[in-house]
């Protein structure tokens, strides 16, 4: 098999967020999609070891930041690399609280999506967690980031928890 086949799949990048109890949380995620229209709904797929899918099925709530290219490092390093076991990552960053009460990433997010879970479906070291969309809105103007831009331009990285992780 070989494995660069699956590296033709395009993705963009995200902040995916929530809030069970007084926890606010968040983490990076690129397999982030829309999988139905009318009624909108979206797929997110989260590893069992990261505090946000934790959060996620404890309070069923999840909310999405496109982020733009105009994003650093720093942030996703923060929220990619990081877990909120260790440290509030929302600290430092501009947020909102969306109206189903969790937070929502405001900086470098050209767009929002509040979600309410549905569904979810054990997928191994994975569970994908399918939102109905609640609300959502624009944000400020810049290109929404690709995943192969955060590859090329911004020489990123991601850990083994991404479902997409690529081995060496
Ligand atoms: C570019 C990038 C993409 C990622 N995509 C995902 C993803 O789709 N799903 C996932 O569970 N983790 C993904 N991660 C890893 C999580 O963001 C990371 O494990 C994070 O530290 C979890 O934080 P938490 O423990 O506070 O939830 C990605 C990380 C990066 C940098």
């Amino acid at each position: 098999m070989n494995e660069k086949a699956l590296y033709t799949l395009n993705y963009g990048v995200y902040v995916v967020s929530t809030k069970s109890k007084e926890k606010l949380n968040g983490q990076i995620a690129n397999v982030v999609f829309q999988i139905t229209a009318e009624p909108p709904k979206i797929a997110v797929c989260l590893s069992k070891e990261n505090l946000t899918h934790a959060l996620v099925s404890e309070s069923e709530i999840f909310n999405i930041s496109v982020l733009g290219e105009c994003c650093t490092m720093k942030l996703i390093g923060k929220f990619g690399f990081k877990s909120g076991r260790d440290i509030d990552k929302f600290k430092n960053y501009d947020y909102i609280i969306g109206k189903n009460g969790a937070p929502i990433v405001t900086d470098s997010a050209v767009a929002y999506i509040e979600c309410k879970v549905e569904n979810t479906m054990d997928v191994g070291s994975h569970t994908l967690f399918v939102g109905g969309v609640t609300e959502g809105d624009l944000l400020q103007k810049d290109a929404p980031m690709t995943y192969s831009y955060y590859h090329l331009e911004l020489k990123g990285k991601e850990p083994e928890t991404a479902p997409t992780y690529r081995k060496k």
